[in-house]
């Protein structure tokens, strides 16, 4: 990674929350950055006018049938349109410096992909993607000698707080989680929980369908599994610790019995600072850290009793093979009813343990060895996880 001077950027979720956080500090820094190409899923409005504000010179969004409004929302700006999936593609290897992977879901996969393929540097936001294909991901990144930069607020805290340690030298990974809206909440009343408390993030304001993930605590499972991928250590090497102030993000143990955290403000735009600007540090304007202010920093055990997501992730992850592909599969199925009314919040747990359960008997749980076979396995574990309705 060429780590000086001008960077280009493709941004890969370009409208979502992470995609605004990563404009937001390029604009404070225009002199280090320009940004290439944007891509979106189908807010054609929100993607030509962010493609308006940045200057890229491509847009993409994923939706073929809104080519047209795309190209109309963009004259007169130069800035060329496209549609479809194979136009998202295309804008993930436009020329760049770092491809910002901030699609939400398992549709980041393909698209990021292809960048890793061409050999760019990633900052990886989309963490679907190392739980969909964690193994043929990071092979392929080990192949071209392309750079992931972990854009996830916990990974990027343990890559901090990593250092330069050897691996023989970490004893244990922490990552944090804040508990989310429920953390307090008895099991029935979890179960029952509608969308809109389930939106109500206590700390951070992110997309739907991760702030759904945090309510469950499925989001921690799926960053222990991403975490797993990327820093290549076993699974039972992790930890998870509830911190209801996210201030601290993640915590390295080591050998010597030293303990190194990360802390910051609950703002997305410090890791994202720190991956765009890395080596160097940027001057943003991101929340500033008072501990005096707050006082007091407390922590808990997780309980998986009344978050059984986090437990179905954790099982995942120690079985490894092709079980994290189908857990985030019904996963991504299981949020979307529970979004459109047709499922109960404790019903999530009860689709993903019905589809994993399901991917055991029917030998689908071996390992996917290429992209292809991943993105296989998530089609037939979508296929299976709609069977807990029939
Ligand atoms: N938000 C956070 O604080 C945070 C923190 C850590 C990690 N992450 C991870 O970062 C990723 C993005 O999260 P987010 O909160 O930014 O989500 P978000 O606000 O929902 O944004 C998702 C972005 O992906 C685009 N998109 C959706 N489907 C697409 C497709 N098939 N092809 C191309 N683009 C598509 C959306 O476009 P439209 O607007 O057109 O739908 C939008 O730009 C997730 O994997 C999440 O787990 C987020």
């Amino acid at each position: 990674m060429e780590l000086n001077g001008h960077r280009r950027l493709v941004l890969l979720g370009a409208t979502g929350s992470i995609g605004r956080s990563a404009i937001d500090i390029v604009a404070q820094a225009p002199d280090r950055f320009s940004i290439e190409a944007v891509a979106g899923g189908s807010d054609v409005e929100g993607l030509a006018r962010v493609a308006r504000e940045v200057g890229a010179k491509f847009a993409a969004i994923r939706d073929e049938s809104r080519y047209a409004d795309l190209k109309q929302a963009l004259s007169g700006s130069g800035v060329t349109a496209a549609a479809g999936p194979d136009a998202v593609v295309e804008a993930a290897l436009r020329p760049a410096d770092i491809v910002v992977g901030a699609v939400s879901g398992a549709a980041g996969v393909a698209p990021t992909y292809a960048a890793l393929q061409a050999g760019r540097t990633i900052a990886l936001a989309n963490k679907e993607c190392l739980v969909c294909a964690g193994t043929p991901f990071m092979r392929k990144a080990t192949e071209m000698k392309a750079t992931i930069l972990p854009l996830d607020s916990e990974h990027d805290a343990i890559w901090q707080a990593l250092g330069g340690a050897a691996p023989g030298e970490v004893e244990k990974m922490v990552i944090t989680a804040s508990g989310g809206p429920f953390r307090t909440w008895s099991a029935e009343a979890i179960a029952a929980a509608r969308p809109d408390q389930a939106l109500k993030h206590p700390n951070w304001s992110m997309g739907r369908k991760i702030t759904i993930d945090s309510a469950s605590m499925m989001n921690k499972g799926l960053e222990l599994i991403e975490a797993h991928h990327l820093f290549g250590v076993p699974a039972d090497r992790f930890d998870v610790l509830v911190h209801p102030q996210s201030i601290v993000h993640g915590l390295v143990h080591f050998s010597d019995g030293s303990v190194v955290a990360s802390l910051y403000a609950p703002d997305m735009r410090v890791p994202i600072a720190h991956c765009l600007g890395y080596p160097d540090r940027l001057r943003t304007n991101a929340r500033r850290l008072d501990l005096a202010a707050l006082g007091s920093l407390t922590f808990e055990a997780p309980d998986i009793a009344r978050f059984p997501a986090l437990g179905l992730a954790m099982d995942a992850l120690r079985a490894g093979g092709g079980l994290p592909t189908v857990l985030n599969a019904a996963n991504e199925v299981a949020v979307e009813a529970f979004l459109e009314g047709r499922a109960a919040f404790g019903e999530i747990p009860k689709i993903v343990g019905f589809a994993c359960e399901k991917a055991v008997r029917d030998g689908l749980a071996r390992e996917p060895a290429t992209i292809e076979d991943a993105l296989a396995v998530d089609h037939i574990a979508r296929q299976m996880s709609a069977a807990y309705w029939r």
